[in-house]
């Protein structure tokens, strides 16, 4: 990577060497240490940020609390318009940011560019919301009785992200929760906290030039410690997390200790039923980008294919030449579709689920190992993986981030679903047929016991305006689409008597 032209694109979007990652409106000055950030890519330091103290925390949690105490009574139609420019913003800056995105996470262009393209799709959808906040009305039992549900902002909230998709995943909770009238505390991954400091940087032009509280905060610091004091702070009533499950159930244990709530995005063990009555051009290319993109490190990826005996070695043989044909790389390199691992410690955990799956009796059909780049041999790069398995396997039960598939054999579907949903974990599920009946058994409540489940199409890939997250493990929480603003909002079921008397429910008599 040219060091050059990390300096350029770092100063034009306001970003220095050395830059801070606390924000409250103004950008504070270092106190403590600095997070180093370095590129997968090939393992150089492009700039660092520094972490917050716990000094800088309570300064930035007292702005979030007057922040909040003005943002909520700014009318919702207005909160959206502050959006709708953040995302002009974001259009702008779309190329730019896409390749911090790029060089902090190992993204291929196109998915880095994707991820701000997802934050302006988000960014639309939030202003629309924020002219459709509504609530039900209820008959009442009494006379001269009304009731009807209002939706009433719920405070400083804060979003912990994860590295795999450092901005958009943020643009789900925060757009969503800004014009429901929240304001928005940001602990980015470490792994990915100069995308976050970009990003801010942007938005913070949009802010500035209106005269609106500050509504996003940025706290960047390590998960132990500033995740320990968010969960543990009963000032901020909800907390989504998107992350692994043993960091998500410490969370929501905290959390719930005060009795707060959560949004929690945990892992996924996506399966793919493979059918002898598929398009099996679409199944192929289907399973491909699912369990390689963003080489294997969504909560999306495919990691599990279920197939058919019927056509198991015909797909499989295609499969493994599929794969034969997938270049990995310098993801900047035109062609490449396989970046790197996000670090060195990802790389060891590749390699073990392969020595451990081989251990349980899987056969490595493709790949298997850990790879070197010419030119970037301090990058973090593996071969993407096919692994015969049987469903019983341990290691078939975890996820494992990196871009490794177990292949499966089934002979009914009632078979293919037992299979499927032996895991602990719920997120996304795919099936390929063409044969309604199965269609519809894998979309029936023996079905998928997923939250997300896609008919001839990729587990990875969903689109923005449903509501995303999962069953089981996965943790339960929705973002983004549908009604999923409900949960940056607290309901208030109100009830008024105009009458002239006081009648009470359920025919209650209470004379005195
Ligand atoms: C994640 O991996 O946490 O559906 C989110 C997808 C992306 C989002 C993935 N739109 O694959």
């Amino acid at each position: 990577m040219k060091s050059e032209t990390n300096i350029d694109l770092l100063s034009d979007l306001g970003l220095e060497h050395s830059n801070s990652g606390v924000f409250d409106g103004e950008w504070k000055k270092p106190e403590g240490s600095f997070i180093k950030v370095f590129s997968p890519i090939d393992g150089t330091q492009v700039a660092e940020v520094s972490a917050i103290t716990k000094n800088q925390y309570e300064t930035v949690m007292k702005e979030a609390m007057d922040a909040f105490r003005k943002w909520r009574m700014v009318p919702a139609p207005k909160r959206g318009l502050i959006i709708r420019e953040i995302g002009d913003e974001l259009r702008k800056e779309k190329k730019k940011l896409g390749q911090i995105v790029t060089i902090e996470t190992g993204k291929t262009p196109t998915e880095g560019e994707g991820e701000i393209q997802e934050m302006i799709d988000v960014s639309d959808l939030a202003v629309g919301l924020s002219r459709q906040i509504y609530g039900l009305t209820i008959a009442s039992e009494r006379p001269y009785h009304r009731m009807y549900e209002q939706w009433i902002p719920l405070g400083p909230i804060a979003v912990i992200t994860s590295f795999n998709f450092p901005a958009s995943v943020w643009s789900w909770n925060s757009f969503i929760a800004a014009v429901t009238g929240d304001v928005v505390i940001w602990k980015p991954s470490s792994k990915a906290v100069l995308t976050a400091v970009a990003v801010m940087k942007v938005i913070d032009r949009v802010l500035k030039r209106n005269d609106m509280p500050n509504i996003f905060f940025l706290m960047s610091g390590s998960g132990g410690e500033i995740g320990e004091l968010i969960s543990n702070d009963s000032r901020i009533p909800l907390v989504s997390f998107t992350g692994s499950i043993s960091v998500g159930k410490r969370i929501s244990e905290n959390v719930g200790k005060r009795l707060g709530k959560t949004i929690l995005e945990l892992g996924g063990n996506n399966g793919a039923i493979v059918s002898d009555r598929s398009d099996m051009d679409i199944a192929l290319r289907g399973v491909v980008f699912g369990s390689l993109a963003t080489a294997g490190q969504r909560c999306t990826t495919t990691r599990r294919v279920i197939v058919s005996e019927k056509i198991y070695d015909e797909f499989l043989q295609k499969l493994v030449h599929a794969y034969s044909t997938i270049r990995v790389g310098d993801p900047r390199d035109p062609g490449v579709l396989v970046g790197p691992l996000i670090d060195d410690n990802a790389v060891r955990t590749f390699e073990k689920a392969v020595e451990t799956a081989v251990k349980q009796g899987g056969k490595v059909a493709y790949g298997g190992r850990k790879t070197k780049i010419e030119g970037h041999e301090a990058g973090y790069y593996v071969m993407p993986t096919i692994i015969e398995a049987n469903p019983d396997m341990e290691i078939v039960k975890e996820e494992t981030f990196a871009p490794i598939i177990y292949v499966m054999k089934y002979r009914t579907i009632e078979e293919a679903l037992e299979i499927h949903n032996n895991v602990p974990q719920g997120l996304s599920s795919s099936i390929f047929t063409t044969d309604l009946r199965e269609e519809e058994a894998f979309l029936s409540p023996y079905g998928s016991d997923c939250g997300l489940a896609n008919v001839n199409t990729s587990t990875a890939g969903a689109e923005i305006g449903g509501a995303f997250g999962g069953e089981k493990e996965t943790g339960g929480g929705r973002e983004s689409g549908s009604d999923a603003w409900k949960a940056y909002m607290r309901r208030q079921t109100v009830t008024k008597n105009w009458g002239q008397t006081l009648p009470l429910a359920q025919d209650v008599i209470f004379n005195f």
